[in-house]
């Protein structure tokens, strides 16, 4: 038969195909919360100006918060010829409250109810990931002031550069994390004005206070152009390129944890929890959390993509089209919280191998600008000749087989006679991380300094 919501201007019912294509209650059932929070704010609000009677009001109060119950207990039968949960909950409070469940739409639309849900729907997921972002900083900062004083070799080109504290290679992820959430919050505050009132397209004659509902759903303020309100789904496309940065920035992590506990390098020791075995090969653990961590970008980027397609070029205002804007969203935020969960828990859990990560420090020539900065401070060589020194240098302890600091006096001076034995002192792994005292250097006494100022800070959210 024909739609129970429109059913006055049809004949006949969608084709079955019409309903499955048209349905979204398979996806959208997620955001009933969200609904019935809205539909309880409008309602109060219609009361308020005179709108719906307060036994109205009553009764759909009631209605929405058994209904509410009847969702969360598992028993209310969602109805795809209902299309979506908007449709589903108000069917649902008609045939329970009767002629008040038919009043609750006045003044408003699925347009800017849809609007509206997705906002808050978003804003709640901005907030959980907010939370786990900050979780996985607190982590990192723990670890960090854990082995704050702890060499590794740092790397560019992922070549032995200068030896660097774990510490500080961990707070670098810090210091990214922070910005993922300060983007988080830049979006939460653009996405928080409500198009709840904005009707169809065109805003409705009914003498509705937008304010109030604004300022019942937490939001800050009423949206101010009712055709941008209900075809806007800026919120959705800047969660989602927050969240594939954050990803992005998880997935180089990820990359790392896999290199320092492959056999080869050996830095670190992934707990048994997030680790796996392999089926044929006994010895194996498998670093697949990470390995998932680093691959989600694909994933999230992927739904951050797709919504910007279906976005380009669409007409003012609503359109079908944008009924696809969710399963990206809650996709993506899925894939966010489980992989900030894993990342967390790995390092929570992971062991340093710190001789591991001591000897590779110190190998691959890592305190050669050590030298020619030595050089420079001591003998006044100007840097592009201290430079090419401490190059004829290396290469004689390469052609040697030995590393710098095994370099005699009588090899350093047939290169440079100014050098004197002073310059053993700047030539050892602890020498050269502890002069890099500069601010964002790598000395341990600065990551430590950072670590704890990062606790404290993340203490108070
Ligand atoms: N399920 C729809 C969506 O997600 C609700 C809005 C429907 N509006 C309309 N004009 N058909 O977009």
């Amino acid at each position: 038969g024909a739609n129970v919501q429109w059913g006055g201007r049809f004949a006949d019912g969608p084709s079955a195909i019409m309903r499955e294509i048209n349905a979204s209650i398979g996806f959208d059932k997620v955001m009933w919360r969200q609904d019935i929070a809205g539909s309880l704010a409008h309602a109060a609000m219609l009361k308020k100006v005179g709108i719906i009677s307060e036994e109205d009001e009553a009764a759909i109060r009631k209605g929405l918060s058994e209904i509410g119950a009847e969702i969360e207990a598992g028993t209310f039968v969602f109805d795809e010829a209902l299309e979506d949960i908007h449709m589903n909950i108000e069917a649902r409070l008609s045939e329970r409250i009767g002629e008040a469940g038919k009043r609750l739409h006045t003044a408003r639309s699925r347009n800017d109810q849809v609007a509206t849900d997705f906002r808050l729907w978003t804003r709640d997921a901005i907030d959980d990931i907010a939370k786990q972002v900050r979780t996985l900083m607190r982590s990192l900062a723990e670890r960090a002031l854990e082995y704050a004083d702890t060499a590794i070799p740092g790397f560019t080109h992922l070549q032995t550069a200068q030896p660097v504290t774990f510490g500080h290679h961990l707070l670098a992820y810090v210091e990214m994390l922070s910005r993922d959430l300060g983007r988080l919050m830049d979006a939460r505050k653009r996405l928080n004005e409500c198009p709840l009132g904005s009707a169809a397209l065109a805003g409705t004659s009914f003498p509705i206070d937008r304010d109030m509902t604004a300022q019942t759903l937490g939001f800050d303020r009423p949206t101010s152009n009712s055709l941008d309100a209900v075809s806007d789904r800026d919120f959705a496309l800047e969660y989602l390129s927050v969240l594939s940065i954050m990803a992005m920035h998880l997935s180089r992590f990820a990359e790392e944890i896999v290199i320092w506990c492959s056999a080869p390098f050996s830095f670190i020791r992934l707990s048994d929890a997030f680790t796996t075995g392999s089926s044929i090969m006994p010895q194996k653990r498998n670093p697949d959390a990470a390995e998932l961590a680093r691959a989600k970008v694909g994933r999230v980027l992927g739904c951050m993509v797709g919504l910007l397609t279906v976005m380009k070029g669409l007409p003012l205002a609503y359109a079908k089209d944008m009924q696809e804007d969710k399963v990206p969203v809650f996709e993506a935020t899925e894939a966010m919280a489980l992989t900030l969960a894993a990342c967390d828990g790995m390092v929570r859990d992971l062991q340093a191998n710190t001789e591991q990560m001591r000897r590779y420090a110190g190998s691959g020539f890592s305190t050669a600008t050590d030298l020619a900065d030595w050089l420079v401070r001591v003998l006044k060589v100007p840097f592009r000749t201290a430079h090419h020194v401490t190059g004829r240098l290396v290469a004689m302890a390469e052609a040697k087989g030995v590393d710098l600091p095994d370099l005699s006096l009588e090899d350093m001076q047939s290169v440079e006679p100014g050098i004197t034995p002073d310059i053993y002192s700047v030539l050892t792994v602890e020498a050269s991380i502890a002069s890099r005292t500069s601010k964002g250097g790598t000395a341990g006494t600065n990551v430590k300094r950072e670590a704890e100022a990062w606790l404290a800070r993340l203490k108070k959210n």
